[in-house]
């Protein structure tokens, strides 16, 4: 099938080579025209592991192509992906102007009968108003063309998200015709060996299913970390009650991890736009607003323990920092929780030394830019000379099992602040290392 997909960020550049790589004449369409010179020279712009290869191979195969050309793209097409982004306006609602002037676009080129179809997270509802622009602008030119606005919200994750579109736990597709479900069933059959794993709706509840799960996964996270607090305060360790709770199946292991809260592109932005979705139709969304308080307060929960271990005025003390990108496996910074622990230090006259495996870049060029009195190493043992602690923020594997005896004889004095709680309490005792977590 030819397809194009708008938008070459982390969804539509993973989408795209995915949806190439099972044998589709796939274009990458973005209006970053660096974005798309850099793909063209072979550049991937992001990290993701697996996605290099795969973008290479299938444009030496030419199933995969690069371009600023819509109209070229679209007139190739049986179906056009919208993933632009949807950031988080003022408000805290979806910034729709990107899908909107997407649509507009599509509208003003489309020759041919189109399958438009909804990847980028959007509120209940936007299929309507894509479908409102796109006619607004055949109507404009006076053309009859039909086309089907599909919404087929996307669930990879990022650092798993080759994984995640190449083998689906579900594909859900929300539409209002027979031809766009046969269609789509059509494009995403290859993901699927042993047995299908497509769950079909009406529009608006498909949009809604993207908000829903990401704000479900986000509670979970929001909610171990305030009985993570709560266990702080009355002698518990919030490590014993994960395993205890978790060994229900009813609540399971996954996203029950004490730690300094979720960031990222998804969650923040997305918990927000429920909550706001909620509102503007007279509901108030309170789980979900305290969710993201939650999360909000538990950001700053690990500087909290440093100022109380050393003091209110940071001045003459230098922390080392692991891990800056908002999750292991990816170089996205956005929303991190390492933004907000690293500000709140160096507005407290501390330094930082930081390393990360894969998002220096990102934190130099936008995330921390202009942030005073940090220095960037190449190692992670590096940064723990002359600091006065390390500060774990991201748990990469290869922080999982440092050289202890290293850390102790490097740092000025043993101490850790780890919060991710990737360590054991016990054994670093009596290693002699003062060790801080978070819910103990
Ligand atoms: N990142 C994730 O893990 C993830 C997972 C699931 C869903 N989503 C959703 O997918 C959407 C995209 O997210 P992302 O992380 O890929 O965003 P991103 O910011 O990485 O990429 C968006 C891209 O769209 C391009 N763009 C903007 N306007 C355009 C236009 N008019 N024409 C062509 N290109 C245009 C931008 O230049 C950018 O390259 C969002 O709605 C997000 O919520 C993201």
């Amino acid at each position: 099938m030819n397809i194009t997909v708008i938008g070459s960020g982390y969804v539509g550049l993973v989408s795209g080579t995915c949806f190439a790589e099972v044998g589709n004449k796939v274009t990458c369409v973005d209006i970053d025209p660096i974005k798309i010179k850099k793909l063209n020279k072979g550049i991937i712009p992001i990290f993701e592991a697996g996605l290099e290869t795969m973008v290479l191979n299938n444009v030496k195969n030419k199933n995969l192509f690069f371009t600023t050309a819509l109209d070229k793209a679209l007139n190739n097409s049986e179906i056009v992906f919208i993933a632009v982004g949807t950031p988080m306006g003022d408000d805290g609602s979806a910034d729709l102007k990107y899908v909107l002037s997407v649509a507009k676009s599509v509208g003003q080129l489309m020759q041919k009968r189109l399958i438009v179809v909804d990847k980028s997270t959007v509120p209940v509802g936007t299929a309507d108003k894509v479908k409102a622009v796109i006619q607004k602008e055949l109507d404009l030119r006076g053309v009859d063309i039909e086309f089907d606005v599909v919404s087929n919200p996307e669930f990879l994750k990022e650092g798993a998200a080759i994984v995640d579109f190449m083998k689906p736990d579900r594909v859900v597709i929300g539409a209002d015709s027979k031809n766009a479900f046969k269609k789509m069933k059509e494009l995403y059959s290859p993901f699927f060996k042993s047995r299908d794993r497509f769950i079909t709706m009406d529009i608006r509840s498909a949009e809604m299913t993207k908000y829903a799960a990401n704000a479900m996964l986000a509670t979970k996270i929001s909610f171990i970390n305030e009985i993570a607090n709560i266990c702080e305060k009355v002698g518990a360790d919030a490590n014993q009650v994960r395993l205890g709770i978790g060994s229900d199946q009813r609540i399971g292991y996954n996203f029950i991890y004490p730690g300094v809260g979720y960031g990222g592109s998804c969650f923040p932005k997305d918990v927000k736009a429920l909550a706001m979705i909620s509102k503007e139709n007279g509901y108030e969304a309170k789980l979900i607003s305290a969710v993201e308080q939650v999360n909000d307060a538990q950001k700053l929960v690990i500087a909290k323990k440093i100022v109380k271990r050393f003091a209110e005025d940071l001045k003459g003390y230098t922390f080392g920092i692991w891990g800056l990108a908002f999750k292991p496996g990816t170089d996205d910074m956005r929303e991190a929780p390492s933004i907000y622990v690293i500000k709140e230090l160096v507005k407290r006259g501390a330094k930082i030394k930081a390393y990360d495996p894969k998002a220096v870049n990102e934190a130099k060029q936008y995330y921390l830019k202009g942030v005073k009195n940090i220095e960037y190493l190449d190692s992670k043992y590096d940064v723990l000379n002359d600091s006065d602690a390390l500060v774990l923020l991201t748990e990469w594997k290869e922080f999982r099992s440092p050289n202890f005896e290293k850390i102790k004889n490097q740092l000025k004095s043993p101490i850790i602040f780890d919060g991710r709680n990737q360590y054991n309490a016990f054994s670093l005792e009596k290693k002699g290392i003062e060790y801080f977590q978070i819910g103990k």
